[in-house]
């Protein structure tokens, strides 16, 4: 499915995650997950960037920018942004003098996509790039989407050269009952609601949801050193909604 885009067609398409929230709840089951989330992102993609900025607060702008610096990479390192969206990351790579290519399966996010970054349409879980090409990767919010982490992970240390860095950024959970209750709220009934006015409610009642598919951050950690990762750190984000895990490629 790789091939390079840089305009595309969103287009109507049916949400097989929506149908099926329809009957039995936002998730849908694994293996129809993976068709269900691209077609998701397909259909969310021409408001994506809105509603993202309207339900963090604008927050995530410093987040993904936090990402960026903590990589620590040499200005004009090749960076991968996997599962990129619309390339908010990829702007923050370019601004921080690094050079972004950003990779996703979903045409219309990529067609929605605001970046002169290189776009390349293909698979997190087969990604379309020999190895150890890139001295960095990132990745935003994505994780929970991937139907296999493990394999996600593998591609991402297959590609990323020895001691080059990883940076993934992902919701998190706040640790205290109370901050985690209100969080709870604000996912379950707010961002579906600010979801259903600018943009679709059921895709955004699917977005929060989908928190239940990301292992525990010690298992996150741990899956990242299976892979091949070293060092890795773990840092929380406005109060613990959200997680920045930062890594370095081993040299085996
Ligand atoms: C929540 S959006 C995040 C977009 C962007 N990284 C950001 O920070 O705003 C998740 C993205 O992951 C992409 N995605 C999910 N699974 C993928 C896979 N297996 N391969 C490529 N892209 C994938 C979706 O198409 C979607 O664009």
């Amino acid at each position: 499915m790789a091939s390079m885009i840089r305009s595309g067609c969103g287009g109507r398409l049916a949400s097989a995650a929506m149908d099926h929230g329809a009957r039995s709840g936002p998730l849908p089951e694994p293996a129809r997950k993976a068709e269900a989330v691209r077609r998701m992102f397909d259909r969310i993609a021409p408001r994506y960037d809105l509603v993202n900025r309207v339900m963090t607060f604008g927050l995530d702008v410093g987040w993904r920018r936090r990402a960026v610096a903590q990589l620590d990479l040499a200005p004009g390192s090749v960076v991968l942004d996997v599962a990129c969206g619309t390339g908010d990351l990829c702007e923050a790579l370019r601004a921080a003098g690094l050079r972004a290519v950003g990779l996703d399966y979903s045409e219309g996010m990529l067609a929605a996509a605001h970046t002169s970054a290189p776009l390349v349409r293909g698979d997190a879980l087969a990604m379309p790039f020999r190895a150890a090409v890139f001295d960095g990767a990132v990745s935003g919010f994505a994780l929970r989407n991937v139907t296999d982490l493990a394999r996600a992970f593998a591609e991402m240390a297959r590609v990323v050269r020895p001691r080059g860095r990883l940076a993934l950024l992902e919701v998190g959970a706040p640790r205290s009952t109370l901050l985690r209750s209100g969080h709870d709220l604000y996912m379950r009934r707010v961002v579906p609601l600010i979801g259903g006015l600018l943009s679709d409610a059921g895709a955004y009642r699917y977005l929060p949801a989908s928190v239940a598919y990301l292992p525990p951050t010690s298992r996150l950690v741990d899956m990242l050193g299976d892979a091949g990762f070293e060092d890795v750190r773990v840092q929380t984000l406005a109060l613990g909604a959200a997680q920045l895990m930062t890594a370095t490629r081993r040299t085996d």
